[in-house]
Parts: C-alpha cells; sequence; structure tokens
C-alpha cells in the first residue's frame, strides 16, 4: 500500500523465470511478462533496460541493447553484454542503416553486410529493430549472435512486438 491508501502493483525482476519450448512459445510467454513490466513503468530509459535484461536472461543473447537517437545520432543506451561503440552516426553500419530506412534488418552475416561497425569480433549476426514514436525513429533494439545465421522470421515478429511495448 502506498502512504495514500492506493494499491501498487509491482512486477519484480525476481518473478521473471526463464520459460522452456519451442522460440514462439518462448516469445508468446515473454511478451504478457514485459508488458507488465513496462506498463507499470513510465520512463522509456528504465522500460529500456528491463527490456534488455529480460531478453539477454531468456535467450543468452551475445549483445542486446538500444541506441538512442540524440542529436541526429545514435548514441549507446541500456544494453546487456560487453562494451560497445557510444555513437552511430545515421546510415552507418546495421543500427544506423535501420535507423535511416526505419524499417527492422536482419543481418545473417555480418561479414557480408558493407559497412557493418564490428564493436566485438565475436559478434556474427544481428538484427535490429528501429523503435518508432509518430513516425519517427527515437531509438533501436540491437541484438547480436556469436552465431551465424542465429536470426529468423520469429525474431522479427516478436522483437517488432516487444519494441511496440515502449
Ligand atoms: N554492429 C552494429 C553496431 C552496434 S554493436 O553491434 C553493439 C552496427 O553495425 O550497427
Amino acid at each position: 500500500m502506498h502512504a495514500n491508501g492506493a494499491k501498487q502493483t509491482i512486477v519484480m525482476a525476481e518473478e521473471f523465470n526463464i520459460i522452456e519450448g519451442t522460440k514462439t512459445e518462448q516469445y508468446e510467454a515473454l511478451l504478457p511478462q514485459l508488458r507488465a513490466l513496462v506498463n507499470g513503468e513510465a520512463d522509456l530509459i528504465a522500460n529500456m533496460a528491463n527490456i534488455s535484461a529480460v531478453l539477454k536472461t531468456q535467450f543468452d543473447f551475445f549483445w542486446v541493447g538500444f541506441y538512442l537517437v540524440r542529436m541526429n545520432e545514435l548514441v549507446l543506451g541500456p544494453f546487456q553484454g560487453p562494451v560497445a561503440c557510444t555513437r552511430i552516426s545515421k546510415g552507418k553500419g546495421v543500427c544506423g542503416t535501420a535507423w535511416e530506412r526505419a524499417e527492422t534488418l536482419l543481418v545473417p552475416n555480418v561479414d557480408t553486410f558493407p559497412g557493418h561497425i564490428a564493436c566485438n569480433a565475436q559478434s556474427k549476426s544481428e538484427i535490429v529493430i528501429p523503435v518508432l514514436k509518430q513516425d519517427e525513429v527515437i531509438a533501436v533494439l540491437d541484438v547480436d549472435s556469436e552465431y551465424v545465421d542465429h536470426f529468423d522470421d520469429t525474431d522479427t515478429k516478436y522483437l517488432e512486438q516487444v519494441v511496440h511495448l515502449l
């Protein structure tokens, strides 16, 4: 109870358990939990931080996190994984290209993507999903894998739903 008597619903991080099943089943079970987390908090950065943590915990992605559009540049935001590049220009790398095109980019093998920015040599495949507000890209969600060809249409479908929660 709050001091004013209002009941407060808090989804605690400890309540998140790893989900078993196919990738579709995992995403299907994850979405309502993420929705509950995000609906209880208005702050964008806090929500991006928890989304990164949940995706890292569930899927053990090599790197998962957000870059935010700041002064016509992408600037590193909340993430889970190794230290990463802090700034990316529009149209540069996978992130900057997804931002410029305002569309999801799935790169099965980063070595074949011209201009890929290798923040970490262990990253082999990547998916980047733009976060849109009123038709403007305000951020991107970037997920990297240490395996070639790690992402598919299922990841595209559900990660797009994940960023819609923001
Ligand atoms: N590889 C990305 C840069 C970000 S890191 O992977 C975290 C790119 O080409 O935009």
